[in-house]
């Protein structure tokens, strides 16, 4: 099985390239399917989440290209099946775009029920809501959701609660409806942006994309295009919060620092200096940590998917600090963990109060999730001794070459898989 094998202490400084974002690749790649020309998205991130996407387009019939680590070609003018259930895509959250993506363009689209982090209750009504109110039957039978239409009609429609993956799917199902479609309370996250772009690219017409009300306008075709992915607004603010909490100094590059703003306020907030430029944030945390109160909201508030990060450092900070999560019901797991590295947290329900301790000690703990995941690694990096972090399979969804970018800032992390091997690491870096 293989670990994360990390000895903390040391400040992580120095400076790291950003990838793409991962949740707007996801949904970019599902996108691809809806030309038949060939389309080259750039910047996809290399990850075990958009292999499992590119394997679905290729068990759909779609003819893939990988132009480069990065870049992918794609040319759906083969598809032979409008059926995703391969193995991984069920394992993933991203897979759901395919139902989005198929009805909009074949007005029919059968998607195994998708997976992702388990995180809560992560419901799909909003989708579902969505493709109906554009005329569209759907049902769930054997473990898909089927959703089939003999015509597509825009329709205006209001989102109960602000969702960012109804918004991009009932988004790319209306493109080639007919008339206009009106979304009301849409997310606003930098990826929703994106994927809008990446469609108009394509021909359609979406407005508003970045407001809480988008308006898309029918067309009858999308066309080829190349298209660059931005970048991931968290994998950025997971290292800019690894500098808070190694007492380090990192430098993150390639990002757009107005997607880092409100990880950038909280930083500042808890006594960290944060210096932007035009595509790099730079990150010192030179003075102790100072308590602060955070509650995730949707963009442009606090991500959810930042809420581990910052536990994990004000865990590290002086004084109280409370710590609400509103988006995802059941996203305090990794606490457990956290707590066996010694810091101070109590949960209760949907909060998380947290008394500062002076570090946190190593010790072998597993990632539940992604996120919290990527969170821990980063409290074993600056924690007192060894820790051993297993299920790294939930880190490597999201995280490209995570070891290695943090060896480049100094860190001592490892991949492992055998006990002589971590043997080795605790030989080389005692
Ligand atoms: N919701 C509903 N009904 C719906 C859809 C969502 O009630 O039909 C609720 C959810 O239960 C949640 C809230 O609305 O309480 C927001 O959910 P959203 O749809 O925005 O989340 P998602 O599409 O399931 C994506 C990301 C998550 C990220 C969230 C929030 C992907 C594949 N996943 O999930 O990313 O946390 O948006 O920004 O894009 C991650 O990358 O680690 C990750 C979990």
């Amino acid at each position: 099985m293989e670990q994360y094998a990390v000895r903390g202490g040391n400040p992580l400084v120095g400076e790291v390239e950003i990838g793409g974002a991962k949740n707007a690749a996801l949904a970019i790649l599902a996108a691809a399917v809806m030309t038949d020309e060939p389309v080259i998205i750039d910047n996809v991130p290399d990850l075990s989440d958009t292999k499992a996407m590119i394997q679905a387009t290729e068990s759909i019939g779609c003819q893939v290209e990988q132009l480069g680590r990065h870049t992918v070609k794609i040319t759906a003018k083969t598809v032979n099946s409008l059926v995703v259930e391969d193995d991984s895509s069920k394992k993933i959250r991203g897979s759901y775009y395919f139902l989005g993506a198929l009805l909009g363009r074949y007005k029919r689209a059968e998607v195994a029920l998708p997976g992702g982090c388990n995180i809560g209750l992560r419901p799909i009504d909003q989708h579902i809501k969505g493709f109906r109110a554009l005329g569209a039957d759907v049902r769930i039978e054997h473990g898909l959701i089927i959703t089939e239409a003999e015509q597509l009609k825009g329709n205006h429609i209001y989102l109960d609660v602000v969702t960012v993956g109804a918004t991009i799917n009932v988004m790319m199902a209306a493109v080639m409806a007919e008339g206009q479609t009106i979304i009301e309370n849409a997310a606003k996250e930098p990826h929703v942006v994106d994927v809008a772009n990446f469609l108009n690219s394509m021909g359609a017409n979406i407005k508003g994309a970045g407001t809480d009300v988008i308006r898309i306008k029918g067309v009858h075709k999308l066309h080829g295009t190349e298209y660059t992915i931005i970048p991931d607004q968290i994998e950025a603010g997971t290292f800019m919060f690894a500098a808070a909490v190694t007492k380090g100094d990192i430098t993150v590059k390639n990002v757009i620092p107005k997607h880092l703003e409100s990880i950038s306020a909280k930083l500042m907030e808890i006594g960290c200096e944060v210096e932007e430029s035009d595509d790099a944030v730079r990150v010192v945390a030179a003075k102790p940590l100072t308590h602060t109160h955070v509650k995730t909201l949707p963009y442009p508030g606090f991500p959810t998917d930042m809420q581990p990060q910052i536990t994990v450092a004000l865990g590290l900070s002086t004084g109280t600090s409370i710590v609400t999560e509103s988006i995802f019901e059941n996203r305090f797991k990794y606490v457990d963990e956290l707590t066996r590295m010694g810091a101070n947290i109590k949960v209760e329900g949907n909060t998380a109060i947290i008394d500062g301790v002076s570090k946190y000690t190593g010790a072998s703990i597993s990632a539940p999730d992604l996120r919290a995941g990527a969170a821990l690694v980063t409290a074993a990096l600056a924690a007192e001794g060894i820790s051993i972090i297993d299920d790294i399979k939930f880190i490597e969804r999201g995280y490209e070459d995570f070891p290695h970018k943090l060896q480049m800032l100094g860190a001592q992390i490892e991949k492992v898989s055998t006990e002589r091997e971590l043997q080795k690491f605790r030989l080389k870096t005692g």
